[in-house]
């Protein structure tokens, strides 16, 4: 359809950035970049009319996205450079799009596949994309690629260890010259904080701190913030915490990977870093996860001797995330033991009696209920009773 429009509208349209890169990855991707030489505008508005899903535009940046069930469509403008004469079609400069992808971070972002008529399916190649994405290599674009946008440096990461590529020498060196310039101390504003998020998301967590260290990142982000043998040792056992609890609950996985590796900054630190990122309160949230709870839990827990009731009191409080941590950093059989039955048994346990039963046995609704059933739920936690009557 995107050919046969382009045709009627003599646009020329081409797929670009990641889509490109994994389709010849084999990789699934939802997220189509297209470019359009003529009115993107345009296009994305009689694509919708032919199309339907949902479409949003943006005339100042000649930019248009389009919803369509789970495929997201974003149509750019390679702008216009000039007409032959009133009302002719427009002529695009030659090389207006390899400019524009010469903007872009890496050479394996810069693939495109014209979708034309006449090229359809052809793969265009101005950057040595290709060959970087066969030999499983990061490259950068230009030697500003990272001063320009120093959140790229995490995208180079994340490439790195989602596909399992490496990050090629030179490439490499900018990176470290970057940082030691200052250029994540310099960075204000949520980006970096999204995009490290969108790394920690990869799952793949070891690989990317060891290069986050490695580049002196974290040492950039506050100059005490270095991992720990026990932390390092933490997060090679969070495969081991989610595993034991996958069929309890759903983990957030890269929320756990940040508590630990900022468990060891103090609160001012998270602080300035938090203010420095300019995070939103649900960010901030997140970022300043671990709770003192965790650490008085752990405690109480380590004490033994705890009545059921007890240790459903403590946990229930806890969100899961906060739980796998209170299991990682208590490295304790006696907490573990507790935790899972809490986890198998003990919130489970419903109270079968209801404000309506406390009604029929002649009572009038007030605070007393509240309390009538917790201590019923707390004697069915410690097995004092067993059943409804
Ligand atoms: N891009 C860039 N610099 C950035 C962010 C993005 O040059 N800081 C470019 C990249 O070339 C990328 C394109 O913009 O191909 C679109 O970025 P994004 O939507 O993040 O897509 P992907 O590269 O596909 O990343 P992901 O697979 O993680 O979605």
């Amino acid at each position: 359809q995107i050919r046969d429009l382009s045709e009627t509208l003599h646009v020329e349209p081409y797929l670009v950035g990641g889509f490109v890169r994994d389709l010849l990855l084999k990789r699934p991707n939802k997220d189509l970049d297209l470019v359009i030489e003529g009115d993107g505008i345009e296009f994305a508005r009689k694509l919708h009319q032919v199309l339907g899903g949902k479409l949003d535009v943006h005339p100042n940046f000649g930019t248009a996205t389009l919803d369509l069930n789970g495929f997201h469509l974003d149509v750019a403008t390679a702008r216009v450079e000039y007409y032959e004469y009133p009302a002719a079609l427009p002529q695009v400069k030659p090389g207006r799009l390899k400019q524009d992808l010469y903007r872009r971070d890496f050479t394996i972002n810069t693939l495109v596949i014209s979708l034309s008529k006449e090229k359809f399916g052809w793969l265009i190649d101005f950057f040595g994309g290709n060959e970087d994405l066969k030999k499983g290599i990061i490259r950068g674009l230009h030697s500003f690629t990272f001063i320009d946008d120093p959140t790229r440096i995490l995208r180079g990461i994340k490439f790195a260890v989602r596909f399992g590529f490496t990050i090629e020498e030179e490439t490499d060196l900018l990176i470290r010259q970057a940082v030691e310039h200052g250029v994540i101390k310099e960075l204000k504003g949520p980006r970096f904080w999204e995009e490290l998020k969108s790394l920690l998301m990869e799952g793949k967590e070891l690989k990317t701190l060891q290069y986050l260290d490695d580049y002196g990142i974290l040492r950039e982000i506050a100059p005490d913030f270095k991992l720990t043998d026990q932390q390092w040792k933490n997060l090679k056992r969070i495969d081991w915490v989610i595993q034991l609890f996958k069929d309890q609950c759903i983990v957030q996985r890269w929320l756990l990977v940040l508590m630990v590796i900022f468990a060891n900054l103090s609160k001012e630190t998270i602080e300035r870093i938090a203010n420095d990122w300019n995070l939103s309160l649900k960010d901030r949230a997140q970022l300043n996860f671990i709770h003192e709870e965790v650490y008085r839990v752990k405690e109480k827990l380590s004490e033994g001797k705890l009545r059921p009731s007890q240790i459903y009191n403590l946990l229930e409080s806890l969100g899961s995330e906060e739980l796998m941590y209170l299991v990682l950093i208590s490295d304790s059989q006696l907490i573990l033991d507790q935790v899972l039955e809490f986890y198998n048994r003990l919130r489970r346990i419903d109270v079968e009696v209801s404000g309506k039963d406390i009604i029929n046995l002649g009572f009038s609704p007030g605070p007393l209920f509240k309390e009538v059933i917790s201590k019923v739920k707390e004697a069915k936690l410690n097995g004092k009773v067993k059943s409804r009557e």
